[in-house]
């Protein structure tokens, strides 16, 4: 008996050292002090030793049952010490090493120029309105001019909400809008930035883009102030030296009507590529409000006049930056934003 305890012993011992995970110690444990362990099997067939025996097998088998138990003990200690060591080695912060910058935003190219033309326009004297992207009928078509068989409609292919609830189109409804509160009051000088909606998606449109909307009323205003405002826009935008021209045009709000067009930005108008030649491109439209629209948005047409503009940030983004696909601008392409 005393053989086969020093032999529970010697495995016991092996057991125990080849344990590498503490979680797997319990069953060492139970192998050998379990209800049905080696040593508690030793301690129940005492019955089979003499008298005299039986108190040393005894007190032998129960030495070795708290040997065993404290080398379980010390071994859990250990493992665990490796275990918090491993631990530590993985998580391990080096200070030394060099930090990762936060990454920082920036704005966008049309952020840019918007912001750009808002300047512009604010240091000749006139204030920032706005007005709902969602927008009716009536101010949208109706009111300035377009009513509803108008074939003009079919110039703003639309995204229609129901029969009276439109995205708008342009910033042209802002124009009403202003108009309406500030009527009779004038001199009135607003530009009117934003998001508009149409029915358009190629390498020169989207359906969602930005215009911003210009707009004076006052006495006298002739097509010579818009003329002067828009020359001064155009170069403060694009350079001293360049030239504008108005072509003869058609809007229904305003009378008469142009499409300006700047001398071209790429070859300084001796004509390119991006000016098909002509010299020329075409950045906004524009005109004298018509008495209609003054009317009826509570002005006397016959006491006060006033022009009106509009033009895409897009196109101008574009030619400002080289463009050539506006889509560009809204394909979330880091390469291309990190450029600004
Ligand atoms: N609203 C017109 C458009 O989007 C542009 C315009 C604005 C023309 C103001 C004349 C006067 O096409």
């Amino acid at each position: 008996m005393k053989e086969k305890l020093h032999n529970i012993k010697t495995r016991a011992e092996r057991d125990v050292l080849e344990v590498v995970d503490s979680s797997r110690l319990k069953d060492v444990q139970v192998k050998y002090l379990g209800k049905k362990g080696e040593i508690t099997q030793v301690l129940r067939s005492m019955g089979s030793l003499s008298k005299e025996e039986r108190p040393i097998m005894g007190n032998l088998a129960n030495q070795l049952k708290v040997e065993i138990n404290s080398l379980i003990e010390n071994r859990k200690l250990e493992l665990a010490q490796k275990e918090k060591a491993a631990q530590w080695e993985t998580e391990k912060i080096d200070v030394t090493l060099p930090g990762s910058m936060p990454l920082i935003g920036q704005n966008h190219p049309l952020t840019l120029v918007m912001e750009e033309i808002k300047e512009i326009f604010l240091g000749m004297g006139f204030t920032i309105a706005h007005g709902p992207e969602i927008e009716t009928d009536f101010y949208n078509f109706e009111a300035l001019n377009m009513p509803k068989e108008h074939p003009a409609r079919d110039m703003q292919d639309s995204f229609y909400i129901s029969e009276e609830i439109v995205l708008r189109t342009h910033t042209s409804p802002v124009q009403i809008r202003t108009m309406e509160k500030v009527a009779p009051e004038v001199p009135l000088r607003i530009i009117a930035p934003g998001r508009v909606y149409r029915r358009d998606d190629d390498a020169t449109h989207s359906p969602m883009f930005h215009q911003v909307e210009g707009l004076a009323v006052d006495k006298d205003i002739s097509m010579g102030d818009l003329k002067g405002t828009l020359l001064l826009f155009a170069r403060q935008m694009f350079g001293k030296e360049l030239k504008i021209r108005l072509r003869p045009s058609f809007f229904p709000f305003t009378e008469p009507s142009a499409e300006v067009d700047i001398s071209c930005v790429i070859c300084q108008g001796k004509g390119c590529r991006v000016c098909s030649h002509s010299g020329w491109l075409e950045v906004l439209g524009a005109g004298m409000i018509h008495p209609k629209v003054l009317e009826i948005s509570g002005y006397d047409p016959e006491e006060v006049t006033g022009y009106a503009f509009g033009m895409g940030v897009e196109r101008i983004a574009m030619l400002k930056y080289g463009f050539d696909d506006l889509r560009l601008f809204f394909s979330n392409d880091l390469r291309m934003l990190r450029q600004f």
